[in-house]
This record gives structure tokens, C-alpha cells and sequence, in this order.
């Protein structure tokens, strides 16, 4: 089976960091986030095609330089085509049924149960869909008591909303759903398409368990201190010559000797971390500055950013070369 990751957006929620990192090559615990999804896809998917646009050129040379353990293929958008248009743009040898993920989902539940679900009960498609507290920022269905989807509306007014079931951003389908998708414009996937395919019976997986839509800076965080509990982040313990307590991932060519850790938090390549200064919850990219004795909460530093020495940075999102 193949996975169609979508992977092409331009990650506004995160700017400005993602005005040079794409969101999916945003570390946490310890790796992109992207790596996280296709190191969790359920066995029996043997390639990952990744739909990108939004730069694609330092996805593609990323992905070069450290192979995924899965094969991956990437097709690129000339122009931002949406999700659907980049379904059926980067589609074109899917098999049948194939997965279709979002990239930024980080979640904890069993996709192969999606899988068995699809085989169970047919139909054109199996979305999985996750209960949560506020269903108005997200795709929300309504379900009848088979778990069929009758409709599905997009970001309503929490009290007009058919359910507290959202779309999680992975689902499965048949092949033919591509043919379904207008060619070389731009089209959403979720509200210009699906609605059109519930005819042909779409199911529901109601999966349980953590689900996080990494797509904002809480957001992010909150899903890496889930991945670092998890055990599927980096190294749990703090690396000698520091204080205070994981879980951290701190990669081997940074220098954080004398630095004081508050748990959770990844540290990239060559990023120099002064004495005495703190680092909680937060998420520091390539060449980074932490000067000594400064504070970072909560916070992602973009690369070659720099947090001058004293100073205190809570809850922010510093761009590329960003000064604080
Ligand atoms: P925001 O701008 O912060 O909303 O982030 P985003 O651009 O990633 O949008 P959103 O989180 O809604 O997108 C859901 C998924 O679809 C993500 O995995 C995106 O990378 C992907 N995506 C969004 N727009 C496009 C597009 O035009 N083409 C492709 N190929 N993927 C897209």
C-alpha cells in the first residue's frame, strides 16, 4: 500500500519561523515532525508519496540527506493547488485503497485498525475522526449509528457543530476518489470534495488516544512533550555538563555545557548554549544562540537566532536570525 502524505502548506500558524523552515522539517523531540508520521505508518505501507509545494527544493534535500525508513517519492506544486489539487496532482500511481495523511498530525492511536476497518466495511473511504472539547476550528461529521458519515461541515460555530467527532487527518480511501478531483486547480480536499464522496458511503474510525494537530506553537509543543513521553523522542536523560532534568534531545555537535534544563526540549545542530542559562518546554533549530545565563519557555528559536545573555523569552516564536 502507499501513503500520500500531504506535506505542501505554508505553515502561517508558525510563522515566522516557517518563513524558512518548512513546518514538517521543524524538529521535535528530538526529529521533523515529518519524520514522526512516516516513522508511524502501519506495516504493509511499503512507499510514501510526499505532496509538496511551499519549499519543496529543502524538503526534497533533506529528505536526500537522511533516507526515511520508508521509501519516499516527492512531487512538487508549481502552484499551491490545496489538498485536494495536490492529491491529484501527486496521486497519480496510488494504489488501491491507499492512506492519505496530513503531515503535522502527531498521534498515538493504531492506524492499522483504520486499515482493518476499511476492509471490514467497504465503502469509498474510512476517515479517522477523534473527540475533541471544541470542534469549531476543525472538519466536524455527522454520524449516523453505523459510523457512516452524512456530512461533514467545516470549522462551524461551536454550537452549530453536528458532533464533537473531527477529522484527525488520517484516513484511507479507493483509488477512484482521485478521479473525483478536478485537475490542475486549486480545490480543498475537505470541502469541495469529500462531501461529494459520502454518497458512495464513507466511514468513521473513532480513534482514541492522543491526537494533536501540530500546527501551532502550543500546539507543537504540547504534541512533543506527548512524543517525549511516549518514548519516541530523543534522549531522555540530560547530557553531562548540565543541570535539571529530561526529557531532552540534544544533538551531539551542540555545545550546552553548563546549561540548565526544565524537560522537554530539543536542541539542533551546532547550537551553542551559554552557562547558566535555561531551557524548558521548547524547541531550539540549527546555529542557534542561547546566550549565557538567558531563559527560553516555551518557545521555538529559529535558526541562527539568537537570545541575548540575561534575557528572558516565554511563550514566543523567534524567526531565522531573529534577535531576542
Ligand atoms: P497553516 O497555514 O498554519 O494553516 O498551515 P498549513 O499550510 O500546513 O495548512 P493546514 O495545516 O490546514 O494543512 C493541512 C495539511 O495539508 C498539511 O499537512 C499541509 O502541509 C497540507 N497542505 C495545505 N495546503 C496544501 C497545498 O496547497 N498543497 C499540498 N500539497 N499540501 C497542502
Amino acid at each position: 500500500m502507499k501513503a500520500l502524505v500531504l506535506i505542501g502548506g505554508f505553515g502561517t500558524r508558525l510563522r515566522p519561523v516557517t518563513y524558512s523552515v518548512p513546518k514538517q522539517l521543524i524538529p521535535i523531540a528530538g526529529k521533523p515532525m515529518l519524520y514522526h508520521v512516516l516513522d508511524e505508518l502501519p506495516p504493509g505501507v511499503d512507499e510514501a508519496v510526499l505532496a509538496t509545494g511551499y519549499k519543496a527544493d529543502e524538503i526534497g534535500r533533506y529528505v536526500t540527506e537522511h533516507p526515511p525508513k520508508i521509501p519516499v517519492r516527492m512531487v512538487a506544486e508549481v502552484e499551491p493547488l490545496g489538498t485536494g489539487g495536490g492529491m491529484r496532482n501527486a496521486g497519480g500511481d496510488m494504489s488501491d485503497p491507499f492512506l492519505l495523511l496530513n503531515s503535522d498530525v502527531i498521534a498515538g492511536f493504531d492506524s492499522a485498525a483504520l486499515l482493518a476497518r476499511q476492509a471490514e466495511r467497504g465503502g469509498v473511504g474510512t476517515m479517522t475522526l477523534v473527540e475533541v472539547e471544541d470542534p469549531s476550528p476543525y472538519g466536524v461529521a455527522e454520524l449516523d449509528g453505523d459510523d457512516r458519515i452524512l456530512r461533514f461541515v467545516e470549522k462551524p460555530r461551536r454550537e452549530e457543530a453536528p458532533s464533537r467527532w473531527i477529522n484527525a487527518g488520517l484516513s484511507i480511501w479507493k483509488r477512484e476518489v482521485l478521479g473525483r478531483i478536478p485537475d490542475r486547480v486549486p480545490v480543498s480536499w475537505e470541502q469541495e470534495v469529500v462531501p461529494t464522496l459520502l454518497p458512495g458511503r464513507v466511514y468513521a474510525y473513532r480513534a482514541t488516544g492522543f491526537w494533536e494537530d501540530a500546527g501551532t506553537p502550543e500546539r507543537l509543543l504540547r504534541a512533543q512533550r506527548y512524543l517525549f513521553e511516549a518514548g519516541r523522542g530523543g534522549r531522555r536523560a540530560i547530557p553531562g555538563g548540565t543541570t535539571g532534568k529530561g526529557p531532552v534531545a540534544v544533538d551531539p555537535s551542540a555545545s550546552v555545557d553548563g546549561a540548565t534544563f526544565g524537560g522537554s526540549v530539543t536542541i539542533s545542530a551546532h547550537v551553542v548554549v551559554g552557562a547558566g542559562a535555561y531551557l524548558e518546554d521548547s524547541v531550539i533549530l540549527d546555529r542557534a544562540n542561547i546566550e549565557p545565563g538567558a531563559s527560553v519557555l516555551h518557545s521555538i528559536v529559529g535558526p541562527r537566532a539568537r537570545v541575548r545573555a540575561g534575557h528572558r523569552v516565554s511563550h514566543e516564536v523567534l524567526g531565522e536570525a531573529a534577535e531576542a
